[in-house]
């Protein structure tokens, strides 16, 4: 089922969200309604937080511009456990929608998390999949990338938000 995407400055987007306890049937139907809803959006990823959901849950498919053979992911509990190097990458968000930035990130990471069905794993990613796993993973830590932006910039992204959500009747 396509759920709906919540707006910044929607308040669920500034919380910190909750460690997934059970994996149950409950959390394959997030998981595979997250997926439909991003493909339905056109998202390269997309974080529970963002339909509304305060659990710690991502799921990323950036294989529209990458080799990677893993094109979709889904990791529960996500934890950043190394990161190096540094590149700048252009990023949006489809709680912002409309707007998009240069952000300076770590360019290389290594992420632990667990798959739908509580297994550990381990995921070593550069380039673009390692910026859109750590956009996601600030997304559970009630962040946006436009937090990184100067202030003049976050009053575009507010407007383009605005306008947005007028032009697709949204509230
Ligand atoms: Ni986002």
């Amino acid at each position: 089922m396509i759920r709906k995407i919540l707006y910044s400055p929607h308040p669920v987007l500034r919380r910190v969200a909750a460690k997934v306890q059970k994996f149950d049937d409950t959390l394959q139907v997030l998981v595979s309604d997250m997926f439909e809803t991003m493909y339905a959006e056109k998202g390269a990823g997309l974080a529970a937080p963002q339909i509304g959901v305060s659990l710690r849950v991502i799921v990323l498919d950036v294989s529209y511009a990458t080799e990677n053979p893993c094109h979709k992911i889904a990791v529960i509990n996500p934890e950043i456990i190394a990161a190096q190097d540094s590149k700048e990458f252009n990023e949006g968000c489809l709680s912002v929608p409309g707007y998009y930035e240069k952000v300076t990130r770590p360019s290389k990471v290594v992420i632990t998390g667990f798959d739908v069905n509580g297994s550990p794993f381990e995921i070593h990613a550069e380039d673009l999949l390692a910026d859109c796993l750590q956009h996601e993973i600030d997304h559970l830590n009630g962040k946006l990338f436009i937090d990184m932006l100067s202030p003049l910039k976050r009053g575009m992204a507010r407007r383009k938000v605005e306008k947005y959500k007028r032009e697709h009747q949204l509230d």
